[in-house]
């Protein structure tokens, strides 16, 4: 029994594993919730003390995973349609062993209940603020890191395409200031019954990102907006489910019409230092390509 011990959920994934990391470099001992005993050796390279192996759906799974932590930093799957009740399976064990500290991972603007998971959201933080437990609620923007999956396209075509309008704004966030600012959090109780939007510094259309990118690489870049077919196409093709797919033209339709722009004040309050811009970020990119090409 470890009492000073956080468990982190959804470990494995993108903004688990970054969070990880941030949490392991200030000191903080986390248990890795995660699905398969060959994920732990990864785990314990970015700096898990312990592995709980399980699954969200599992009632069993979660209530071992929370024995003993005095800290959960719940990180969901993405656009998954039992975000409640798995946010509620936690809530419960966290409430049995007397958690004295429920970090809940949600998303910016979860009152944008048209998007169902920001609406599952929603529910999940009305679950948790109701639950009496101790809680910080961080609602991120959305992340810079969507350039990767895209990225060799655009240094070798010259086109960023997403399957948005060209113009509308987002305010996108670096993964690992958002990940640097969850480990804050969970470092002291000063963040308790706090809800925290985490947005990035620029207000960025694609246009004004393939600006950007334009300049870190020294040659022109366009943006294109992909069609729902062919966004729809290629999820497919990469295995998503029906569900999955309808959920992300849902987003996505939502953020034609809208865009999704916040502000970082609360997000460099935590961190203590300006938030990462855009063309940091992509420079950082091109340098680990550079990097790569000069020891290969
Ligand atoms: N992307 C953004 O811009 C953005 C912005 C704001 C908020 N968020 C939120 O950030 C959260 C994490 O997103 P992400 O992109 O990091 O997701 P991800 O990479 O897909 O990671 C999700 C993790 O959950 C695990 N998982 C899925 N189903 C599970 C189950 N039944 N039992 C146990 N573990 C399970 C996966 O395990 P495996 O590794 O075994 O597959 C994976 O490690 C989501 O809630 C999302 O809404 C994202």
């Amino acid at each position: 029994m470890s009492q000073s011990t956080l468990l982190l959920t959804g470990a494995n994934g993108r903004t688990g594993r970054a969070v990880l990391k941030s949490l392991s470099s200030c000191g903080i001992a986390v248990r890795a919730f995660v699905r398969q005993s060959s994920q732990a050796g990864d785990l314990k390279g970015l700096g898990a003390r312990e592995i709980s192996i399980g699954d969200f759906l599992d009632a069993e799974s979660v209530k071992a995973a929370v024995e003993g932590v005095s800290k959960v930093m719940h990180i969901g799957p993405p656009m998954h349609p039992d975000e409640v009740e798995i946010t509620r399976s936690f809530i419960e064990a966290a409430k049995r062993n007397q958690v004295e500290h429920f970090v809940y991972y949600s998303v910016m603007h979860p009152l944008r209940r048209e998007v169902r998971h920001h609406r599952l959201k929603l529910e999940a933080e009305e679950a948790l603020i109701e639950s009496g437990l101790p809680f910080t609620i961080v609602q991120p923007a959305r992340y810079m890191q969507h350039l990767e999956p895209i990225w060799r396209s655009v240094v070798e075509e010259g086109v960023h395409a997403m399957p948005f309008s060209i113009e509308q704004k987002f305010n996108v966030v670096d993964l690992a200031d958002l990940a640097d600012a969850c480990a804050v959090v969970a470092s002291s109780d000063r963040h308790l019954y706090a809800t925290y939007e985490l947005a990035g510094p620029q207000a960025l259309s694609q246009e004004d990102m393939a600006r950007l990118i334009a300049q870190v690489l020294g040659k022109p870049v366009t943006a294109k907006q992909v069609s729902w077919e062919a966004m729809a196409e290629k999820a497919s093709r990469a295995g998503a489910t029906q569900d999955r797919i309808s959920q992300m033209l849902v987003m996505n339709r939502h953020y034609d019409s809208h865009g999704f722009r916040g502000n970082s004040n609360v997000l460099e309050y935590l961190l203590g230092r300006p938030a990462t811009r855009f063309n940091a970020y992509v420079s950082a990119l091109h340098a680990r390509d550079l990097e790569s090409a000069s020891s290969s």
